[in-house]
């Protein structure tokens, strides 16, 4: 009997070029439906939105990677964990779906590659913008270009993205810690915003457009290709376990991060990282009654 021959484990570039082309696939058609009539259902919470566009995209998705790349694994938002194989795909079909369905430009589709252990390859598609980040081992790409993140701005001239705080940090952290180092965090950076998509802010970090991103309830799905494209470009990415996972686990299963611009020096925004993570490390350790 002839054994099954192990089908070739596609290198970095390909992977690369098969996120792309897939986040390029499944992403433009959700042009024809954003701010069209899109009906919304909440997930956990009213804070955790979801349409019927980022069900049917994920599978779209799943069926165009395990097309091209058979020997796969793909690990979605929406539909969790299917195939089977050495390439694990993170994959969120609309990452910043709150934006997606209230009409607001701040939304993509990311597709990142592990091997090993280790992210290969990534894409994150804006489809309303028709802008492509995309990553490999060997480096960062803006719309086929070579992508270098510049020098970061001091933290009185930077500008920050971020999320936090959301309801759950009030829940966990206490509404008054969170809140003073939100306060923190506005005095000490020239601009704060908060847009919303983890990916697309890595990636404007990538892109020198912001200084610096910080997340504090992020999954693989929302920042596998990011982290690569963001480092591949020469930012930083400082995952956070939050006390939820072992010390020492890989970046892109941490619930949080810091990331920053090149040689970035940005200490409150460090201060205040490392009290967020010292108070949920506190919360994590505290049996529950
Ligand atoms: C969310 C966005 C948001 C981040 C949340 C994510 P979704 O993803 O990336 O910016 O703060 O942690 O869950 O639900 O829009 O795919
Ligand atoms: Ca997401
Ligand atoms: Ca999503």
């Amino acid at each position: 009997m002839t054994a099954t021959p192990t089908p070739a484990i596609p290198d970095p570039a390909q992977l690369r070029v098969v996120a792309e082309d897939v986040a390029r696939q499944a992403g433009t058609p959700l042009t024809r439906v954003f701010r069209g009539e899109i009906s919304i259902g909440y997930k956990t919470d009213l804070h955790d939105p979801v349409t019927v566009h980022d069900k049917r995209t994920e599978a779209v998705i799943r069926d165009h990677l395990l097309a091209r790349v058979p020997a796969s694994v793909i690990v979605g938002e929406e539909a969790g964990r299917t195939g089977d194989g050495p390439v694990n795909w993170f994959v969120d079909p609309i990452d910043g779906t709150a934006n997606f369905a209230a009409g607001l430009a701040f939304w993509c589709v990311s597709i990142g590659a592990v091997v090993d252990g280790r992210i290969v390859a990534g894409a994150v598609f804006d489809p309303v913008a028709d802008t492509m980040f995309s990553a490999d081992t060997d480096g960062a790409w803006l719309n086929g270009e070579p992508l270098e993140c510049p020098v970061a701005r001091d933290e009185s001239r930077a500008a920050l993205i971020t999320g936090y705080p959301v309801q759950r940090d009030f829940r966990l952290e206490g509404r008054d810690a969170a809140l003073a180092g939100l306060g923190d965090l506005v005095s000490a950076f020239s601009t704060l915003r908060r847009p919303g998509s983890a990916a697309l802010s890595l990636c404007h970090v990538a892109a020198g457009w912001v200084d610096a991103a910080a997340g504090f309830g992020v999954n693989a799905w929302d920042v596998t290709a990011a982290i690569l494209i963001l480092e591949r470009a020469g930012g930083s990415y400082t995952p956070l376990t939050l006390g939820l996972r072992p010390d020492g686990t890989p970046a892109h299963h941490c619930p949080a991060y810091v990331a920053k611009g090149r040689g970035a020096d940005f200490p409150t925004l460090d201060r205040v990282a490392a009290g967020i993570d010292a108070r949920r490390r506190a919360v994590a350790a505290t049996p529950a009654l």
